[in-house]
């Protein structure tokens, strides 16, 4: 009879031991899996741009005025920065040729909703993603770059073409080409 007592005292002790150990190696096994969760860039469906283009892009504005004409269309390709099935970044590229005036060779493809969520901002997202964009379209491209982001996209190699224009109700833009 004691000695049922003394083992089940035993067993729940080391349960107890067992808890606490998991516990405390618990903790640190999440914080180093939320740390190094990998980021997968990735072509993607139209509806899977929308959210972060409607945050990033249209705060404040209805949900379908982050839905652009075009993003259905058959050639019409998404990239997203994906963090375990969460999308924290994205870009889109649609076939529409640049507007006139433009120098010959007028490009084919317009690069739209370029956007990263602003807490995964400055870890390299932007630029991964539009080198995606790059590598696949291969062929050149232009965009209306917001003015204070031109100097992100002059980076990976666009050239600002013409004079700042306002696009109402966002602000200034500029024309920005790529030719790879
Ligand atoms: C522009 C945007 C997509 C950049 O995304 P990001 O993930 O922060 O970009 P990255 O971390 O890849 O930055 C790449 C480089 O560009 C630089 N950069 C980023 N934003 C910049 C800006 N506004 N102006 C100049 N350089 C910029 C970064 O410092 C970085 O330089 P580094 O390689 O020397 O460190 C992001 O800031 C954003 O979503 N902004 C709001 C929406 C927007 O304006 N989109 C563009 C519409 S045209």
């Amino acid at each position: 009879m004691l000695a049922n007592l003394v083992a089940r005292l035993v067993q729940l002790a080391l349960d107890l031991a067992t808890a606490v150990i998991r516990g405390l190696l618990g903790a640190p096994v999440k914080a180093v899996e939320h740390a190094v969760q990998p980021i997968l860039f990735r072509s993607a469906k139209p509806h899977e741009v929308i959210d972060v283009r409607h945050a990033v892009l249209r705060e404040g504005r209805p949900r379908e005025t982050a839905i652009f004409d075009g993003d259905d269309a058959g050639d019409t390709r998404h990239w997203v920065a994906d963090r375990s099935g969460l999308v924290i970044g994205v870009v889109s590229v649609m076939r529409r040729p640049a507007p006139e005036p433009c120098d010959a060779p007028r490009p084919q493809w317009q690069l739209r909703g370029m956007a990263t969520l602003p807490e995964y901002r400055g870890q390299g997202l932007g630029a991964a993603l539009l080198r995606q964009t790059q590598l696949d379209v291969a062929e050149p491209m232009w965009c209306n770059a917001r003015e204070r982001v031109v100097g992100f996209y002059a980076r990976e190699g666009w050239v600002a073409t013409g004079e700042p224009f306002d696009i109402p109700p966002i602000g200034n833009h500029v024309r920005m080409v790529w030719r790879g």
